[in-house]
């Protein structure tokens, strides 16, 4: 039922176009003064009448229904109170029927979207900056499908630069292969860093350096074949964390595999006349647009970040043909894509259009920033692991008989961190506390894992049999199934802004709405017929909650 439609079929003025008024539709504000406006000020002109007379007279005339029970005029506003037995009945049979698949849509069918995220440096440690990108990413993908999308991950691994011709220089003079075998990523770092404090002394290891660049470049088979090793020593690292966010790729090309795509870019910029020379190196002017030059090739012949950028989305346009193309990167890096989606549109492609930075702020922990320079990263498998450690001995404490200790302290922690990075819009900074995500009580995850065990265990209780009585829906009941039937707008909602954390935040109100229910009202009581209604909307709260979960990652223990 689609009650903005109803509404509007419900007042007849000429001359004014249906879906313009079903837009003017808004929320109401409190509760109890309805559940849906309509602002009559458009009609003014039509009627020759004040928005306030002609609201009134509108809620005069229109009678009371099956579908809204209260016509309201409200300063110019008409105020419809839908009638949530009506209400009631279709959003719960729907979401009982439908279960897991609830709110699925087809408005994306045929569309691809590129998300490009995570997007990790070889060699380089997976630490808690790292986490926004990944989880808003993965949560983007899993919306964007339930919707009827077709997302493709993309893994833009930072897997070029002359960092490598480094790495393996220190490799060849003072590493081992078992030690970093062993003590993976970590141990790449650690050669990284003496490489550079011995260069500092010896000069001469950044020609040998640069010599084992330009193999790689090259594709000689001894430099490939140690940065091939360094890459899989990195991406097995990077996977264990994945598989633990339950993230997916369908592509890591990273910017070496651009390599070979630059070029034609560039010829095609010159033959536009728009790449100038500046000290010798290659530009993009964009003075008319308040930007700093872009630079695409440097004085000595070598690419840059952008210039593999470029190649890449020219490769994603050509191979998947996107809709969108949507880039997860923090803002820190505003200007670079403001920069390259800039040399596209000047170049002439009107999909420029269609690719987005969806930018993010920084996180800090319990108050530091973290910085990569002074040595002050913080893995994010260690956040992990306390966050997983700290739920155990907090479920001890709460609850020592239960079962499955480990799996769900796994399931709490994990999802404790997934939350926090996941519940503010995603451009504010985000302090990360060890405490503060792990309450029980609070806008957390294991606040809303809880609930969700509490409506598995009141359900445990109670079959829901014979007949389900609709009839007197309380208002906290009401408030509750408005949420629960918001869920599919606010997946829409939720992709066009590219913001997960609406579906985070209606998620965290419809748990706090249950559990107002829940001691407010007796779910298994005398009257049976009132018993099955509070059990099928206990289920269907269930239901969006562990579905809502799922498409942010975070999983639902079934006791807590
Ligand atoms: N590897 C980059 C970094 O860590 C992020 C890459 C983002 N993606 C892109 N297409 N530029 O900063």
């Amino acid at each position: 039922m689609d009650y903005k439609s109803y509404i509007v079929d419900l007042i007849k003025v000429e001359g004014i176009d249906k879906e313009d008024l079903i837009k003017d539709i808004i929320p109401c504000k409190l509760e109890e003064m309805g559940d849906l406006a309509l602002p009559c000020f458009k009609f003014s002109k039509i009627l020759r009448k004040s928005p306030v007379m002609i609201a009134e007279d509108f809620a005069k005339n229109i009678k009371p229904d099956n579908y809204i029970s209260k016509i309201l005029a409200v300063n110019g506003y008409l105020n419809f109170t839908i009638n949530k037995s009506t209400l009631a009945k279709e959003v719960l049979d729907e979401i009982n029927t439908l279960k897991e698949d609830y709110g699925k849509s087809k408005i994306g069918e045929g569309k691809t979207i590129c998300i490009d995220y995570s997007s990790v440096n070889i060699a380089k440690p997976f630490h808690m900056g790292h986490l926004s990108t990944t989880v808003i990413g993965g949560a983007l993908y899993r919306i964007y499908k339930h919707l009827g999308y077709n997302p493709i991950g993309i893994n833009h691994l930072g897997d070029f630069g002359t960092q490598f011709g480094k790495l393996i220089t220190a490799y060849k003079m003072w590493g081992n292969k078992e030690e970093i075998e062993n003590g993976g990523v970590n141990s790449l770092q650690k050669l990284y860093v003496k490489f550079n404090n011995e260069a500092e002394k010896d000069e001469a290891l950044n020609d040998e350096a640069r010599k084992w660049f330009k193999r790689i470049e090259d594709k000689e088979e001894e430099a490939i074949e140690i940065f091939n090793w360094f890459k899989e020593i990195t991406l097995n690292e990077v996977k264990k964390i994945y598989d633990i966010l339950d993230i997916h790729f369908d592509s890591y090309n990273g910017e070496s595999f651009y390599n070979d795509k630059m070029q034609p870019i560039l010829d095609e910029l010159e033959r536009k006349n728009m790449l100038v020379e500046s000290e010798g190196a290659k530009v993009v002017n964009l003075d008319k647009y308040d930007m700093p030059p872009c630079l695409l090739v440097k004085k000595d012949g070598a690419t840059l970040y952008a210039t593999r950028d470029i190649a890449a989305a020219f490769y994603r346009k050509n191979t998947y043909d996107f809709y969108k193309s949507l880039y997860v990167v923090a803002y820190q890096q505003n200007l670079h894509f403001k920069q390259f989606f800039k040399v596209i549109e000047l170049m002439g492609y009107d999909w420029a259009k269609d690719l987005e930075h969806v930018a993010f702020g920084m996180v800090s922990i319990n108050g530091e920033a973290m910085s990569t320079r002074q040595g002050k990263v913080v893995y994010l498998m260690d956040v992990i692991d306390r966050c997983v450690e700290k739920s155990k001995a907090i479920i001890q404490e709460k609850n020592p008989n239960l079962e499955n200790l480990e799996d769900t302290a796994k399931k709490i922690g994990v999802g404790a961190v997934v939350f926090s990075a996941l519940f503010n819009n995603r451009i504010k900074d985000i302090d990360f506390n060890y405490e503060k995500v792990l309450t029980f009580d609070g806008e957390t995850g294991p606040y809303v894992q809880y609930t969700y065990a509490r409506c598995k265990s009141v359900l445990a209780k109670a079959e829901i049999d014979g007949v389900i009585d609709f009839s007197n829906i309380t208002a906290i009941e009401g408030s509750l199934i408005n949420k629960l039937n918001s869920f599919k707008q606010m997946l829409i909602d939720c992709i066009n802004k590219n913001e997960p954390s609406m579906l985070t935040r209606l998620i965290v109100d419809i748990a706090k709405t249950f559990n107002k229910f829940y001691y407010e009202q007796r779910i298994i009581t005398e009257d049976k017929n009132i018993q099955n209604f509070r059990l099928y909307l206990t289920k269907a709260t269930s239901i969006v909650i562990k579905t809502g979960l799922k498409m942010l990652g975070i999983s639902t223990p079934e006791k807590m």
